[in-house]
């Protein structure tokens, strides 16, 4: 991994007051490592709890609305999380593509409005199983990075993007490392199209079932700048391993 690698952990509708000590032992623990980038994503009602018993270590929010404001019931702007104290969001994963029909315009409008607020943001792109069986992953994902990605003439330095195989999310199944360096040249193509030279400066992450155990396997592969990580990162000493393993990897 030529870049600083970046491993954020998403908790999803995990987390209460209860975990913040989790929260607390991560951030201490990756205090001393600084050749990897960390963050936690956590829901959104935990944001300025984290960011207080955790100062100075990257919090983030899950997603933001694609309008800066208005009448939607229950949904969080981008000026919302960021005045809880995030730094970063994560956008289009697939559970709200998936479950709740979000569009890829709508997509590129998160990240864009993130972007402007200068969030860190990581956009997530992945195929599921029934388009990987018909063998058109490939295509799949480059259309729906291109129609998601911001619409900048510049690249936005605060972009990643995570290649997340719906079918590997939370089944424990891993893409093959060749589908995943395979996927990962793709994204770096369209992204090399889309922003030119700056390009260079965007995280491609790997996402879906990584876990202490294949997390040095994974971030092996040629074009895996670091990972998003669900259900290993809930806990600290499930994802303090995977943080670790981004950290040898770089001095090889
Ligand atoms: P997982 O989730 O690590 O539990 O597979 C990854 C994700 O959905 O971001």
């Amino acid at each position: 991994m030529a870049k600083r690698p970046f491993v954020a952990g998403n908790w999803k509708m995990h987390g209460t007051r209860a975990e913040l000590g989790e929260v607390t032992s991560i951030s201490i623990e990756t205090e001393t490592i600084d050749n990897v980038l960390v963050a936690l994503c956590v829901p959104a009602t935990l944001i300025t709890r984290a960011v207080s018993a955790s100062p100075g270590f990257l919090i983030g929010a899950q997603d933001v609305h694609h309008e800066k404001k208005g009448a939607f019931t229950g949904s969080v702007s981008v000026a919302m999380v960021k005045d809880a104290g995030a730094k970063l969001t994560i956008v289009g994963h697939s559970e709200r593509r998936e479950l709740l029909g979000e569009t890829d315009e709508q997509v590129r409008d998160k990240a864009e409005l993130a972007i402007d607020a200068g969030l860190k943001t990581i956009l997530c792109v992945g195929e599921s199983l029934k388009v990987r069986e018909t063998g058109q992953a490939l295509n799949f994902v480059q259309q729906q990075l291109e129609k998601s990605l911001p619409d900048m003439v510049t690249a936005p330095v605060h972009l990643s993007i995570a290649y997340e195989p719906i079918w590997a999310i939370g089944t424990g199944k891993v893409a093959s490392a060749e589908d995943i360096e395979k996927m990962h040249g793709r994204i770096r193509k369209v992204l090399d199209e889309r922003y030119g030279d700056g390009a260079a400066s965007i995280r491609i992450l790997y996402g879906g079932s990584v876990k202490g155990s294949n997390a040095k396997e994974i971030f092996a592969i040629d074009g895996v700048d670091g990972a998003l990580v669900g259900g290993a990162s809930l806990i600290a000493s499930d994802f303090m391993p995977i943080v670790h393993a981004a950290a040898e990897v770089t001095k090889d």
